[in-house]
């Protein structure tokens, strides 16, 4: 098989650690794939800023049509965040027949339902494990690994600035918007970090892991949510005292058709095993009605966890491409319209 080439749309935080992982796993990429994996382009907005990983000369563009419209490019991988243009190109890229791994749950949550549409009529995959808690595989796991099961409940961490913030005011008291600009600092933040302490990138993340759980489309508007930029130090400080921590919640309950799915500051009991995910750590657990209680923890943020997810995405289109079933697998959000009819 020829070597893959892949077009890198983002070189931050996510994007620095796929060209790292592919760079130092190309070994392990050569045995699970069977070609090597090369990055042909890579799409950024300043062309001259200091990089924290090494990049070949000529390989950085500007245009984004160096990508989009470069047909030895088979796959792109998009991890520049935004939602209307980045929408755009990846449609463009879908429509060139490139099969796509995004980290994007905001596209995701928003608009994923279209663009796996696009992705299905063009043959092409499109994949997005990353866009859920990080470097926990936990999208595949609902939508594989319980695939026989029916999930009622999931609750949990999927956010880790927010968790990272939480932690740090709880254990050493410090402040919140010192916390904030930490987290911020090393790369677990949104470009705007609102999304992370308003709860939406939860919220976004809970709408994806409730349409791929419950086998429904669930809108993002559905969601309620409440975030902690009103949470303060001394509300943690008074939970403490009683034997309370403070987590960002994310719950989706499943009872018949009837769905309901919320993010909000919630204090657990500090034996609750979710009081002790600590830092930008994610945990899940998720509740089906066969296997009973399963929990899913990890890195929920940050470049080399994100970037693991995005290249085991990789792996999965070039073994699909080996197999000629592109564009026909199963992790998708649109999940058929048909089986809630069905249930009706
Ligand atoms: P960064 O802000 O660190 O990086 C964004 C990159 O995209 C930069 O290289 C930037 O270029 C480039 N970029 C942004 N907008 C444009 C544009 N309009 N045209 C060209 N290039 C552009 O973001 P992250 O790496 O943190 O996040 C990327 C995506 O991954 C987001 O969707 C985020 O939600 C998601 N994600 C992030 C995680 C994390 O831990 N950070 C974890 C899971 C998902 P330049 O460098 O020149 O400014
Ligand atoms: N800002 C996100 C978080 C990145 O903190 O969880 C991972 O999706």
């Amino acid at each position: 098989m020829k070597a893959i080439s892949i077009g890198l749309l983002g070189l931050g935080t996510v994007g620095s650690g796929v060209v790292q992982i592919i760079k130092n796993h190309q070994d392990k990429l050569m045995h699970q794939v069977g070609c090597p994996v090369t990055i042909k382009k890579i799409l950024v907005q300043n062309l001259i800023k200091t990089r924290p990983v090494e990049i070949e000369a000529g390989l950085l563009t500007n245009n984004a049509d160096d990508i989009l419209l470069d047909e030895e490019i088979d796959v792109v991988i998009e991890v520049m965040g935004g939602i209307d243009a980045t929408k755009d190109y990846l449609i463009t890229a879908l429509r060139q027949g490139k099969h796509v791994v995004t980290a994007n749950k905001d596209l995701m949550a928003l608009h994923g339902s279209e663009l796996l549409t696009v992705a299905s009529e063009y043959g092409c995959d499109l994949f997005y494990e990353a866009s859920v808690a990080g470097g926990i595989p936990i999208l595949r796991s609902l939508v594989d690994g319980l695939a026989s099961d029916r999930v009622t409940q999931m609750m949990g961490i999927v956010n880790g600035t927010t968790n990272y913030i939480l932690t740090k005011m709880s254990n050493e008291g410090r402040s919140y918007d010192e916390v904030l600009k930490e987290a911020q600092a090393l790369g677990f933040a949104e470009a705007d970090p609102t999304s992370d302490v308003e709860g939406l990138d939860a919220a976004r993340k809970m709408a994806i892991l409730a349409t791929l759980g419950f086998s429904m489309h669930i809108d993002l508007e559905d969601v309620k949510v409440k975030g902690i930029s009103g949470v303060t130090e001394d509300d943690i400080r008074y939970g403490k005292q009683l034997g309370y921590t403070m987590k960002l919640i994310g719950y989706a309950h499943r009872e018949g058709e009837k769905v309901e799915v919320s993010v909000a500051p919630t204090f657990l009991s500090d034996n609750h095993p979710l009081a002790s995910v600590q830092n930008e750590y994610n945990a899940v657990y998720v509740y089906g009605e066969a296997v009973g209680e399963t929990m899913f923890y990890g890195p929920g943020a940050g470049s080399l966890p994100t970037a693991t997810s995005i290249v085991s995405d990789l792996v999965g289109v070039v073994k699909n491409l080996r197999l000629g079933v592109n564009g026909k697998s199963a992790v998708t959000p649109q999940y058929p319209k048909q089986l809630k009819d069905d249930n009706e």
